[in-house]
C-alpha cells in the first residue's frame, strides 16, 4: 500500500485546514512471533514493532473543536470536546476519540487540534493497525499539549481507548509494542507487571507475513467470548488451587489434575493459553542463543494449539501455514494477532524468502481463488515525533 510522503501530507494537511502542521507522528503495526491470547490472561507475549505505520501530523486550534481527517477512508470526522461520543459513520475516528476521552479522565486538559491521517498498515489483518492509530494519535495530543506521560502509561491509556471506545476487551501487548518497539529486536513483555526485555533477533532468515485477505468479521464478539471462556476457568479453578488470579497462575498438571471439573471448552482454551506461555519463555531462550529450527518450531507448535484448542484460526489461515510448511526454507509458520482471518507470521530462511513467496501465493490462489499479499517486514522501532 503506498504511503504519502512526509510533504505530500503536510501539504494536504494545510490544504485541508489551511494551516500548517506543527508535529508529524508515526507509531508501527506488529507482528508477535509468540504468544498469542495470553496478555489478558497476565501471561507472556513476545511481538516485534513492523515497519508499517500509521502517520498523524497534527496542529493546535484556537477553538475547542477536533477536527479529524483521514486520508485512507478520505472521510473527515469532527467533534466539540464539551460533548462527544462514538461516530457510527467514521469508526475509525472512535479510536481516536477514545484517546481524547482516556486523556481528559487522567485529568489532562485537552484543547481543539486538526490532525491528518494515514498509513499502510492493512486494517483488520491481525497487525494492529488500531493500536497504530491510537498511540500515534495520542503520542500527536501528548506533543500539542506538552504533557509529561511515561511510555507504559501512554500504552495503558491507548489500551483503556480501545475498550471503552471500540468495546474489544483487548489486553496490553499492541499498544505496548507500538510505543516501546525498537529496530531489530523482539519484545518480551509479563503482561502482569509489564516489565519487559528487548531481544535482539539476528538469524539469517526473515520474517514473512502472509496476509490472507480474509478480513476479521467475527472478531470482537469472539474475541470478548474467548477472554470471558479464560476467567471462567479461573473462578472454576479457584476452588482447587486458591490464590490463582489468572491462568498465567495455573500450571498444566494443575489443569490435567481438574479436567474432569471443566467442560472440554474451557479445559481446551486454558490448555493452549498455558502452553502458550511455556513457548514464550522458551522461545526468548532460543531466540537469545540464535537456535532458528527449534525456535521455529514452536511457531507450528502454537500454531496448532491456536486452530485446535483455542479454536481462533480458519480455513484460510491454516492453508497458508500449510503452504509454508511445505517450502523448503520456512522454519515456522502460524496464525498471528487475534486470529479469525487476517495474517500468518513465518521465518523464512533468507536464501529462500523469494521461492517461498512465489510457491505460497500460488498454491494459495490456487485453492482460494484469491491473492494473498506476502511481504518481508523489518523489526522497527516505536512510536516517534518530530516539530515541524
Ligand atoms: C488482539 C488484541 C491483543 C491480543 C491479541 C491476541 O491483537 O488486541 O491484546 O490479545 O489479539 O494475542
Amino acid at each position: 500500500m503506498p504511503i504519502l510522503d512526509e510533504n505530500q501530507l503536510a501539504q494536504r494537511f494545510t490544504a485541508e485546514f489551511s494551516s500548517p502542521p506543527r508535529v508529524s507522528v508515526r507509531a508501527p503495526g506488529r507482528v508477535n512471533l509468540l504468544g498469542e491470547h495470553t496478555d489478558y490472561n497476565d501471561g507472556f507475549v513476545f511481538p516485534a514493532a513492523i515497519d508499517r505505520e500509521i502517520r498523524v501530523l497534527a496542529a493546535r486550534r484556537q477553538d475547542e473543536q477536533v477536527h479529524a481527517c483521514s486520508v485512507d477512508f478520505s472521510q473527515r470526522s469532527s467533534f466539540d470536546l464539551s460533548n462527544f461520543g462514538s461516530d457510527p459513520g467514521a469508526t475509525w475516528s472512535n479510536y481516536l476519540r477514545g484517546v481524547v476521552s482516556e486523556y481528559r479522565k487522567r485529568g489532562f486538559e485537552i484543547r481543539g487540534m486538526n490532525l491528518l491521517i494515514s498509513g499502510n498498515v492493512p486494517i483488520g489483518a491481525g497487525l494492529s493497525s488500531s493500536a497504530a492509530l491510537e498511540v500515534a494519535v495520542a503520542e500527536a495530543v501528548r506533543v500539542l499539549g506538552e504533557f509529561e506521560l511515561e511510555k507504559t502509561e501512554m500504552a495503558l491509556l491507548c489500551q483503556a481507548a480501545e475498550r471503552e471506545f471500540v468495546g474489544v476487551q483487548c489486553g496490553i501487548m499492541d499498544q505496548f509494542i507500538s510505543v516501546l518497539g525498537q529496530e531489530g529486536t523482539a519484545l518480551f513483555l509479563d503482561c502482569r507487571d509489564l516489565s519487559f526485555s528487548l531481544v535482539p533477533i539476528r538469524f539469517d532468515a526473515k520474517i514473512v507475513i502472509c496476509d490472507s485477505r480474509v478480513q476479521r468479521t467475527l472478531g470482537a464478539s469472539e474475541y470478548n467470548k474467548r477472554r470471558a471462556a479464560c476467567e471462567e476457568t479461573v473462578r472454576l479453578l479457584q476452588p482447587r488451587l486458591g490464590e490463582i488470579k489468572a491462568l498465567r497462575d495455573v500450571r498444566i498438571d494443575q489443569l490435567e489434575e481438574n479436567q474432569s471439573r471443566l467442560s472440554e471448552h474451557h479445559y481446551r482454551a486454558a490448555h493452549h493459553v498455558i502452553s502458550e506461555n511455556e513457548r514464550v519463555l522458551r522461545g526468548v531462550e532460543l531466540l537469545k542463543t540464535n537456535a532458528m529450527a527449534p525456535f521455529g518450531d514452536l511457531l507450528y507448535q502454537s500454531h496448532e494449539s491456536l486452530k485446535n484448542d483455542y479454536q481462533v484460526s480458519c480455513r484460510e489461515l491454516d492453508l497458508l501455514v500449510d503452504l509454508a510448511a511445505a517450502q523448503p526454507g520456512t522454519l515456522g509458520a502460524r496464525m498471528t494477532g487475534a486470529g479469525f482471518g487476517g495474517c500468518t507470521v513465518n521465518l523464512v530462511r533468507t536464501q529462500e524468502v523469494e521461492p517461498f513467496q512465489e510457491e505460497v501465493s500460488r498454491g494459495y490462489e490456487q485453492k482460494t481463488g484469491r491473492k494473498p499479499f506476502i511481504y518481508m517486514c523489518v523489526p522497527s522501532q516505536g512510536v516517534t515525533s518530530r516539530a515541524l
